[in-house]
């Protein structure tokens, strides 16, 4: 019997993650990068328990179907030699399954607890890779503040892990989330989506073309701490993105009349000198990167438009890690 608590925070990508080199292994066709958050955080309890027989998930207080989890358990019971089934408890302090990126954060805790449960010592780089078979996304939230996620060239995958670039103290930005409809709205899975978009879109070519220059801009825009170049890849990365996916075969499309009225008000406040570049991810929502002199300022600005239900101000978070040790 063994058992290991584990926190981890949602990043959101500023250079989008959107296709894949191989499904069955997720491995992304590009490379992305993030900003960790402080405040969508996952907790996540594992506990092996010899009394079981299956897996049993309990998410945001309800049981919930384990087939998903079951998959992903028997990578880490495979790798530490384990038959055993577990009782897996998560929380979620946001929306799930709402575009707010709840699998990012529920992959890399799951990760750094279930390995520990089953008594595996994983680096930092083998956490990320194991977090990216649950969610591609996920294998940046091993890491505080911005990561880089690499595609990799190899086919087992070993190389398709983010790697930390700067700290969560080192550059003092803001994530401004404006959470549209309630934050219940769920369209089309982003797994699915990327999925259609990569087989129908006559667009998706072009947006994988352009993410190797983004990524590119995006880390020197961050190592010379200019947030107007990393805002314009920030904007500019996710218009891309959902320009791909609006132009798919039959077309997905995430933004709502309310998406749209936020982007003008933040058009608005770039007009009065405001730094303030948006971003979305697959669901209605907007973040818009800002700074922490201007961020009560866009929130109350967007905070304003009836649809937007509520409005959170994130600073760079840290990385995933544990709350308990494993215990027997
Ligand atoms: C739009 O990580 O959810 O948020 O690997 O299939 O689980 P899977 O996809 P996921 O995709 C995230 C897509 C995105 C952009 C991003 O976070 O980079």
């Amino acid at each position: 019997m063994s058992q290991a608590s584990a926190v981890a925070y949602a990043n959101i990508a500023l250079v989008k993650y959107w296709g894949k080199r191989d499904s069955a292994l997720n491995l992304p066709a590009a490379g992305s990068l993030s900003l960790t958050l402080n405040t969508l955080r996952t907790d996540t309890m594992v506990h092996f328990d010899e009394s079981l027989t299956h897996d049993s998930f309990e998410l945001d207080g309800r049981e919930s179907d384990p087939r998903k989890l079951t998959t992903w358990l028997d990578l880490v019971r495979a790798r530490a030699k384990l038959q055993t089934r577990a009782h897996v408890v998560s929380r979620n302090a946001f929306p799930t399954a709402s575009g707010l990126a709840s699998s990012a954060s529920a992959y890399a805790a799951l990760a750094v607890a279930a390995s520990s449960a089953a008594g595996l010592s994983l680096t930092v780089r083998e956490l990320s890779e194991l977090a990216r078979r649950g969610s591609g996304s996920a294998a940046r939230s091993i890491f505080a503040g911005f990561a880089l996620m690499h595609a990799g060239t190899k086919a087992d995958g070993s190389d398709a892990v983010a790697e930390p670039i700067v700290g969560a103290d080192d550059w003092d930005l803001r994530m401004v989330i404006a959470v549209v409809g309630g934050g219940k709205v769920k369209g089309v899975s982003s797994r699915d989506a990327m999925e259609h978009c990569a087989a129908t879109s006559p667009l998706y070519q072009a947006w994988l073309d352009c993410v190797p220059n983004d990524v590119q801009a995006a880390r020197s825009a961050i190592d010379a701490r200019d947030l107007a170049a990393l805002g314009a890849i920030t904007r500019d990365s996710a218009m891309a993105m959902h320009a791909a996916a609006m132009a798919s075969r039959p077309p997905v499309r995430y933004w709502q009349a309310a998406t749209l009225r936020c982007l003008d008000r933040v058009e608005e406040l770039v007009g009065s000198g405001i730094p303030a570049y948006p971003t979305m991810d697959a669901g209605p929502h907007v973040k818009v990167l800002t700074d922490a002199a201007h961020c009560q300022e866009v929130a109350r600005a967007i905070g304003e438009i009836p649809e937007v239900t509520e409005v959170k101000i994130c600073a760079p978070g840290p990385a995933a890690h544990l709350l308990s040790e494993a215990s027997d």
